[in-house]
């Protein structure tokens, strides 16, 4: 089977054909979305809540990521693989490089780091390396603390323009990818709409060229508070891989998220 590399996500973007994508930490998992045919899979940092239990994402360890990532690559040679480097493992550009080395060769084609302007510096570093670096911005887990919890971002006219800003900084600075989460529809879209790279959104609405959640929200096995951009396609599906399959179908037939899904 072809590898998805990044001018076929570029072109997805280009020809207007909306494209979705997962998170998975294990082999069992992203063997099964690779089947059902998803073409980016997220080894994120999110597994600090889902696999290990944990309240946040802070205690995740580049350890973590390269072990998660190594399983992950192991149930798929052909998907494009996204790897988080998490909560303080790029401070700095020495640390970035240092800490990038080990995801990507664990098996990750592009490491996702979270930040604005603060980044710029990093990611032109490891874009002149030939690096493939996925912003994120708008509601970024890492700094819950500081955002006072998860919470919608760029509601306010200053926030709005703030990640309008940022976005196109990132891009200057040589992403190739940008994810925005939990913002409203409408700021995603001219985000999107502005940006030449591929955007995709989780809780950003329908207009982001792609979409990504957290498996365990797919499959409905969150227990505790459901973000409300996250659906169960389990519960409409007779197993695993029929819900796999009605999430990229409704990703790529713009179906979802709808307005019951977006801010
Ligand atoms: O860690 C993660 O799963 C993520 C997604 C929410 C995009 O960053």
């Amino acid at each position: 089977m072809e590898c998805i590399t990044i001018s076929h996500i570029n072109n997805w973007k280009k020809n207007k054909k909306k494209f979705a994508a997962i998170t998975a930490y294990d082999s069992s998992f992203s063997k099964l979305f690779a089947n059902q045919g998803v073409p980016i899979i997220l080894v994120g940092d999110s597994l600090g809540m889902t696999i290990q239990g944990h309240t946040s994402t802070l205690p995740v360890t580049i350890k973590d990521i390269q072990y998660h990532t190594k399983a992950v690559r192991n149930g798929t040679s052909h998907t494009f693989l996204l790897s988080d480097l998490p909560f303080m493992s790029y401070n700095n550009t020495k640390q970035a490089l240092k800490n990038t080395k080990k995801v990507i060769q664990s098996g990750a084609n592009m490491i996702k780091i979270e930040g604005g302007k603060w980044l710029i510096e990093i990611i032109k570093e490891l874009s002149s390396r030939s690096i493939l670096v996925c912003g994120h911005i708008g509601l970024t887990p890492q700094s819950f603390n500081y955002l006072s919890g998860y919470k919608i971002q760029g509601k306010e006219k200053k926030d709005e323009n703030r990640l309008i800003d940022e976005a196109f900084l990132l891009e200057e600075a040589g992403i190739k990818m940008l994810v925005l989460e939990c913002i409203p529809e409408l700021l995603a879209k001219k985000i999107t709409k502005n940006l030449s790279i591929p955007v995709i959104g989780i809780g950003a609405g329908k207009h982001t060229d792609g979409q990504i959640l957290v498996m365990q929200d797919v499959l409905g096995i969150t227990v505790g508070k459901i973000p409300k951009f996250a659906k169960n396609f389990l519960s409409e599906s007779k197993n695993i891989p029929e819900a796999i399959s009605k999430y990229i179908h409704e990703v790529k037939t713009g179906m979802f998220p709808n307005k019951k899904y977006s801010f």
